[in-house]
């Protein structure tokens, strides 16, 4: 299939490189008050080949430089996913004086024989410039499905979650100096098992409405997603420092089809960790249409946890900057479509409705003739759906043009925060409990705004729209 070429698929809002594929953000650290965001990059082509780590620097998770590639891929070693911490106390001996190092854990790829294992870079500049660790790798099992190394801070100590894919486990290992690692624990199975394992995390989540906290196991999961596909799910349980044990069950993260590959910012400020993932789906990574660049970050999101009924959920809030609103309207009823003005192609919506008698209430953005990308939220069927069956190009994949559906059990009164981005939608419901995000393709000319209610009469409570 041939692909469309199109130059004006640059979000506004979301990380893009500024040529050439990206994939998995890695090493995301803030250092020295900047964030650094690195990312799986084929610094030569559109496809996902020869991978080296990009690099992008900023201060807010807003906007970003992005700086020359850190980690280059090299005819005998490939550089996969991993992580980057600061060894504030040298413990790695990789500092000089006055200067501690930061260090990136990375999965080295051998393109002949296809072994991964762990390695180091280091850089002693503020991430300008890294430098291969001599005696690398720093840890080798043979296997050719180990990689993904996540380094956390526990005591005196590090530790590794690191994902033996094929095997559905993540193994900890602990080190006192990044270089020497020892395995401690490992988990696993859990939850989905239909494709491989891929960059776990371990993020300590503060519970809202108290002043406590639980650990999350991230993970992503190949295929076999909730959209089809690769997706993500987490897991709530207890971290000692060696290892982590489910107390509930797995769930999806995001149900839609285009978040994957989500890591945590290691050293953040905040209580609340944020996270960051590669939005698309190696369904149809390769075949999304691009123009100089193909693939984006979806937006950073903060964390919470929230207790309910059926234990602790995961809350995301994505990250953006505040602006006035470009148009609002407050108390308006709704029966059937009402076509809103035109808002353009890159905005946040927030939507509340009362659905009174209605059966289903929503909005529908990108609209354009014959083009719209729906949320609907279904009250019979306790549901919030992402529908991108007639968002514009659809022809990416056979299994592109779909309906993405979430529970939503709580349908008094709806409130929908969604992110346009000139290619993307993110929908975050039930205030942040549930999310769904999916790249759409819409032609540039779409640029409407609907809302709808159907079955009855509801009330939109309020409608904001802030350009991102
Ligand atoms: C996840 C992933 C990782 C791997 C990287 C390669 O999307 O497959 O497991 O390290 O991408 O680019």
């Amino acid at each position: 299939m041939k692909v469309p070429f199109d130059p004006d698929l640059r979000p506004r809002a979301h990380f893009t490189a500024r040529c050439n594929w990206i994939n998995d953000p890695n090493g995301l650290v803030f250092a020295d008050g900047e964030y650094h965001l690195f990312f799986q990059h084929n610094a030569e082509g559109m496809v996902p080949e020869r991978a080296s780590w990009g690099h992008a620097v900023g201060t807010d998770l807003l906007s970003w430089t992005e700086l020359s590639v850190a980690i280059p891929a090299t005819d005998t070693e490939y550089a996969l996913s991993g992580s980057v911490v600061v060894d504030r106390e040298n413990a790695s001996g990789l500092g000089t004086t006055g200067q501690p190092p930061m260090v990136a854990l990375y999965t080295s790829l051998d393109p002949v024989t296809k072994i991964q294992s762990q390695s180091v870079a280091f850089s002693t500049d503020r991430g300008r410039t890294w430098t291969r660790y001599a005696a690398n790798p720093v840890l080798d099992i043979g296997s050719t499905e180990f990689r993904d190394p996540k380094i956390i801070r526990t005591g005196d100590s590090w530790v590794m979650a690191v994902v033996m894919a094929d095997r559905w486990k993540v193994r900890f290992y602990r080190s006192a100096d990044l270089l020497h690692w020892d395995q401690v624990s490992e988990f696993g199975p859990l939850g989905s098992v239909d494709g491989v394992w891929e960059c776990p995390d371990v993020v300590k989540v503060p519970i809202e409405g108290t002043s406590e906290a639980a650990w999350v196991l991230l993970l992503s999961v190949q295929s076999g997603g909730p959209a089809g596909g690769s997706g993500m799910q987490y897991v709530v349980g207890t971290f000692d420092g060696t290892r982590f044990d489910a107390t509930g069950e797995a769930r999806w993260l995001d149900y839609g089809a285009d978040f994957y590959a989500a890591v945590s910012y290691t050293d953040a400020p905040g209580d609340a960790p944020i996270i960051q993932g590669w939005m698309s789906n190696w369904d149809y990574a390769t075949a999304v249409p691009g123009g100089d660049f193909r693939g984006s970050m979806t937006l950073p999101r903060r964390l919470s946890l929230r207790p309910g009924e059926y234990g602790l959920r995961l809350v995301q809030r994505p990250i953006v900057a505040a602006a006035d609103p470009i148009f609002r309207t407050d108390d308006l009823p709704v029966d059937g479509r009402l076509e809103l003005p035109c808002v353009g192609i890159a905005m946040r919506l927030t939507a509340v409705f009362e659905p009174g008698e209605a059966q289903r209430v929503g909005v529908e953005v990108r609209v354009g003739p014959g083009e719209r990308t729906r949320i609907v939220v279904d009250r019979a069927a306790q549901t919030v759906a992402l529908d991108r069956t007639a968002s514009g190009i659809v022809d990416v994949h056979p299994t592109f043009p779909a309906v993405h559906t979430a529970p939503l059990t709580d349908t008094e009164l709806v409130r929908l925060d969604v992110y346009v981005d000139v290619a993307s939608v993110e929908v975050l419901a039930a205030d942040g409990a549930v999310a769904l995000t999916a790249q759409v393709f819409p032609s540039p000319d779409s640029t409407g705004l609907a809302v709808f209610a159907e079955g009855g009469v509801a009330r939109l409570r309020e409608l904001i729209v802030t350009p991102l």
